[in-house]
């Protein structure tokens, strides 16, 4: 179908030559024959546009991007329809994707910045149009010969939303139901948009203006790093990273970029909106100043405060196992002073082997409480099973979920593993495939801790106590 439309015609417009293909659909050129100008034409996927609900938001949607006029944006000239086919005409873009720019290592720290800025001041006036991005990746931004940033596809990704979202659902909601052991596909979106999604995204919560930020954030760290801050091995993983893990600060990642691209770079990274820039006009004037400094090469110089935050996280980041091996460290320095004091005092050895021991009792149960806690916190999820606990191994039965309960599940043991600095790690397994024997067995090996009422015929649900 796509190779057919070339050389034909599509209302005024000639199509000439494939350009590339997306999640939405395939991009050519094309010369718009009244005008006598080039021009992208994006014909989208039939499947997106064969709901009239879906049809009739995302038309809404494009309206007002198509009013959209910033040099940063690349234009919407007309959507129409030719023969039941449905397609854009936008402004043809003569340059390169930012993804191309980095595999071609074209890129350095002040290109980098002033593409960031130009992108922040057209996304300014989008959001204050009332128009959110929703799919802001470094394949979606290009930059002309001369250095112009133009941002592509504003509000299009309207298309990929669920168009028949259950009842409640938020807008932005990403609903894919992930089944262990297959291929996963996001509503036919490529793979690569998963790694520029915001945590909103990620949980399924509705987006606003500070969800592009976030993205803004991920396509300007890895403009400066040349990679990509949250990476995992499957869909859930990276999804996961997200929603909770924090990037490696683009300065340890590349130790010779001065720290305020740090500071510019994880404040659109935060993982809570409310922390972040809270609109993309305060972003572009941040990136203006750290253009200007770059330009006249003033001495990037730093506040107290900063010095301190950067040599904590350069502490973090040179002492094995992160947040854990600093409290292990603070932990083992503390000690040493209540030893060298008891000692200097001459205090009774015996209370301090007495503090010590209940300490040391405390801290060995609280991984128990903390699994205990989980397991309560995992019933409410109507579409868990059950769960099961052997030692330090949790595994949670489950329905076919959408990825968010995978990513929330995670996430809640994650916040276990982060607090629990002695030990084994909880190690969490998420099973939506077992048959009534898979069951049977971990009945027979672990032992159950919550059941949901249905979901095991035959046993009765244990009492979970307060
Ligand atoms: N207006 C344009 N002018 C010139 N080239 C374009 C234009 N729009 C898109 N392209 C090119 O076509 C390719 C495919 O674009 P398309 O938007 O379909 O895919 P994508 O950006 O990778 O994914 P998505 O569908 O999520 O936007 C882009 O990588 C880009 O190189
Ligand atoms: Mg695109």
């Amino acid at each position: 179908m796509t190779d057919s439309l070339i050389g034909r015609t599509l209302k005024h417009y000639r199509i000439e030559s494939l350009i590339g293909s997306g999640g939405m659909g395939v991009v050519y050129r094309a010369r718009d024959t009244r005008l006598e100008r080039p021009v992208a034409i994006k014909v989208l996927r039939p499947d997106l546009v064969a709901d009239p609900d879906r049809r009739a938001r995302f038309l809404t949607e494009a309206r007002t991007a198509a009013a959209l006029t910033h040099p940063a944006v690349g234009q919407i000239y007309d959507i129409d329809e030719d023969g039941g086919t449905t397609f854009i005409a936008m402004e043809f873009i003569d340059g390169r994707t930012i993804s191309r720019l980095i595999a071609d290592g074209e890129l350095d720290l002040l290109g980098s910045i002033d593409i960031g800025l130009q992108i922040a001041e057209g996304l300014a006036q989008a959001h204050e149009a009332g128009i959110i991005h929703r799919d802001i990746k470094s394949d979606n931004i290009m930059v002309t010969r001369d250095g112009h940033a133009k941002l592509l596809d504003f509000g299009l990704a309207k298309l990929l939303e669920a168009g028949t979202a259950a009842p409640g659902t938020p807008p932005g909601a990403l609903d894919v139901t992930l089944t262990m052991g297959q291929p996963h596909t996001l509503a036919g979106a490529v793979l690569g948009t998963i790694h520029f999604m915001s945590p909103e995204q990620a949980r399924g919560q509705a987006l606003d203006p500070r969800s592009d930020i976030f993205s803004l954030g991920i396509v300007l760290y890895q403009m400066v790093t040349g990679e990509l801050p949250f990476r995992g091995e499957s869909l859930v993983d990276t999804m996961h990273s997200i929603a909770y893990v924090d990037p490696k600060p683009v300065t340890i990642v590349r130790r010779s970029l001065p720290p305020q691209v740090h500071r510019v770079v994880a404040r659109c990274l935060r993982k809570n909106r409310d922390d972040r820039y809270p609109n993309a006009r305060d972003l572009a004037a941040d990136l203006k100043r750290l253009k200007s400094d770059l330009e006249s090469g003033t001495r990037l110089s730093l506040t107290p405060l900063e010095r301190l935050s950067g040599w904590i996280e350069a502490l973090k980041a040179s002492i094995p196992g992160g947040n854990q091996g600093l409290f292990i460290l603070a932990a083992a320095i503390l000690a040493t002073v209540v030893l060298l004091l008891v000692k200097l005092q001459g205090g009774s050895l015996f209370s301090t082997a007495v503090i010590v021991y209940f300490l040391y009792r405390w801290i060995r149960n609280r991984k128990k409480r903390m699994v205990h806690a989980f397991v309560k916190k995992a019933a409410a999820f109507p579409e868990i099973r059950a769960v099961f606990v052997r030692d330090d191994q949790v595994t949670v039965v489950m329905d076919r979920a959408p990825a968010r309960t995978y990513v929330k599940i995670n996430g809640l043991i994650d916040a276990i593993n982060d607090k629990v600095h002695f030990g084994a790690p909880v190690k969490a397994s998420l099973r939506d495939d077992l048959a009534e024997a898979d069951v049977q067995v971990l009945l027979r090996t672990s032992s159950l801790a919550y059941g949901r009422e249905d979901a095991l015929p035959g046993f009765r649900r244990p009492e979970i106590k307060a």
